[in-house]
């Protein structure tokens, strides 16, 4: 049984004249990791900048949990559970850790389509950033200063961060740009452990981490939807391979 959650159908981005996503639909399910992968200026970020409502769709239509978003600000989109990081982080580096993630779990106001509940109590708010710093393995970080944390734990920050919002998707470009090997396979093990109650859009460019990870990879190449399936469907899709996957990929 899948529950998909955020679906693309048909949508399109154009920038003047070029397209950057030409009817590209994807799906993403709960319980599932989807990778998104093509070369520099293939159209990914354009792809979750849609999904995300930081950019208006020029055609086609975006559905959540059933229900038609495509005209919902990004804002919104938070609100009613779609979470997403940038390729830059987003922390505010004086603030704690617990900060940060008081703040964000104070940012989930009431839900868009329950227009009448209230912001979540004082109370309610310090348990949830409790709960999202140890979900997202920082437990006994709580009250370094963030911006005197790693490369890699600010990225689980901003992490724990979009977890706060009561996130159900979370769309991710790139979260393990920057990162030496450690502190990347750490941040794999982490979104293999977020996905099992979430859907995961992943924009990366490791491939390890890549075919490690992934349910579903769906590959752009020059804003078209190439090919998309399992890990091993798409290692041994032909077109894929001329495409765009160098033969180093394929050792992985
Ligand atoms: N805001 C923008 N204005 C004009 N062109 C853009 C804008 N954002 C992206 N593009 C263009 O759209 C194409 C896809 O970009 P992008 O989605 O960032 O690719 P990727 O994330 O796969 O590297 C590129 O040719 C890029 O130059
Ligand atoms: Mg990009």
């Amino acid at each position: 049984m899948t529950e998909a959650l955020l679906e693309a159908r048909g949508v399109t981005r154009r920038f003047g004249g070029l397209t950057a996503n030409e009817n590209v639909s994807i799906t993403l399910e709960r319980g599932k990791l989807h990778a998104l992968l093509g070369p520099n200026g293939a159209g990914k970020s354009t792809c979750i900048n849609m999904l995300s409502g930081d950019l208006a769709v020029s055609d086609g239509h975006i559905h959540y949990k059933g229900r038609e978003i495509t005209g919902l600000s990004a804002p919104q989109r938070s609100r009613i559970g779609i979470g997403r990081s940038y390729q830059r982080t987003n922390i505010f580096p004086g603030f704690t850790v617990f900060e940060n993630c008081r703040l964000a779990a104070q940012s989930r106001r009431q839900r868009a389509w329950r227009l009448f509940t209230n912001a979540l109590s004082l109370e309610d708010t310090l348990e949830k950033a409790r709960a999202v710093i140890a979900e997202a393995g920082l437990e006994g970080r709580e009250d370094r200063i963030a911006g005197t944390m790693s490369h890699g734990e600010q990225r689980q920050l901003e992490i724990a961060m979009v977890l706060a919002t009561d996130a159900d998707v979370l769309l991710l470009d790139e979260p393990l740009a920057g990162m030496g090997s450690e502190e990347a396979s750490k941040m794999v093990e982490l979104l293999d452990r977020l996905r099992r109650t979430r859907a995961i859009l992943l924009v990366e460019h490791d491939m390890d981490a890549v075919f490690a990870v992934a349910d579903t990879i769906t590959v752009l190449v020059n804003g078209q939807l190439l090919a998309s399936g399992s890990p091993a469907e798409i290692r041994a899709n032909i077109e894929v391979q001329q495409a765009y996957l160098g033969e180093e990929a394929f050792h992985v």
